[in-house]
């Protein structure tokens, strides 16, 4: 049996649902459950990097979320640009290294700047990789990646019947990024809304009842637990799992 400082999941994945149904069920407007969304995500990350986790992917903002009423998508987007400054210091001090995968050009420049610096500040940190997927589709990245080998089959620069598995997973947003080996989504829905499918294919899944904004460590620490005890199999026998070979 491993103990519980082992087995902890290398890459965590995180669909921070449930702000608008928060800030409605209290006669709020939705935005104030995404301006403590915000307050809660850095609760969540230092609860992560305490636990040992080398890498957290966030869903920021889907491609999807980019069809909601503008003024919510533009309090959305003002809240990450503040989000991103005011935790740019404290983001390195604690040694994690900050990236943002996604169709970034869609962003505001603000926003945009607002990314690279942090990214810039936070690029010596080597305790944890922290990935918001901010203006982000699934299969967008797919798309993008297929668009790049093709480039270079057409320039002759790649066969292809070269193309594997690792060929196209390298042309991903963040190939050195291992897989997720937990997906946590707060808010109850059983679905991935576009979030990873390249990357989720054996991921383990944890949903959680919680609105994101009532999610925190203790709730963290739990879906760690309960994926301690999950027997990932990889389409072999348990047998095989359990025995390793
Ligand atoms: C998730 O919360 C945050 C983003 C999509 C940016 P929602 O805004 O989707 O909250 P619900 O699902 O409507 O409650
Ligand atoms: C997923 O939540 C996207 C983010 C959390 C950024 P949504 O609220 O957009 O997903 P659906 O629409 O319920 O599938
Ligand atoms: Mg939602």
């Amino acid at each position: 049996m491993s103990g519980p400082e082992e087995n902890i999941p290398r890459h965590i994945a995180i669909i921070p649902d449930g702000n608008g149904r928060w800030a409605e069920s209290r006669g709020l407007p939705r935005n104030e459950g995404h301006r403590r969304g915000t307050e809660v995500m850095r609760d969540v990350i230092e609860a992560a990097l305490e636990l040992g986790v080398s890498s957290v992917t966030v869903y920021a903002f889907s491609m999807e979320n980019w069809g909601r009423p503008s003024d919510e998508v533009d309090a959305i987007m003002s809240l990450l640009r503040r989000y991103l400054r005011r935790e740019r210091d404290e983001l390195a001090a604690k040694g994690i290294r900050v990236r943002a995968i996604g169709r970034l050009d869609m962003l505001d420049a603000d926003l945009v700047e607002a990314i690279r610096e942090v990214e810039r500040s936070t690029e010596q940190g080597s305790d944890m990789r922290l990935t918001f997927a901010l203006s982000y589709g699934g299969r967008t990245e797919i798309v993008d990646a297929v668009r790049s080998l093709a480039r270079d089959v057409a320039s002759g620069h790649l066969e292809p019947d070269a193309i594997e598995e690792k060929t196209l997973g390298a042309r991903m947003y963040a190939p050195d990024v291992p897989d997720p080996d937990l997906l946590i989504r707060t808010g109850g829905e059983h679905r991935i809304s576009n979030f990873l499918p390249w990357q989720l294919v054996y991921t383990e899944l944890w949903i959680s009842e919680a609105l994101w904004p009532d999610f925190g460590p203790d709730e963290l620490r739990e879906a760690v637990r309960l994926y301690q005890q999950r027997e990932r199999r990889f389409g072999r026998t348990g047998a095989q799992a359990r025995g390793g070979s």
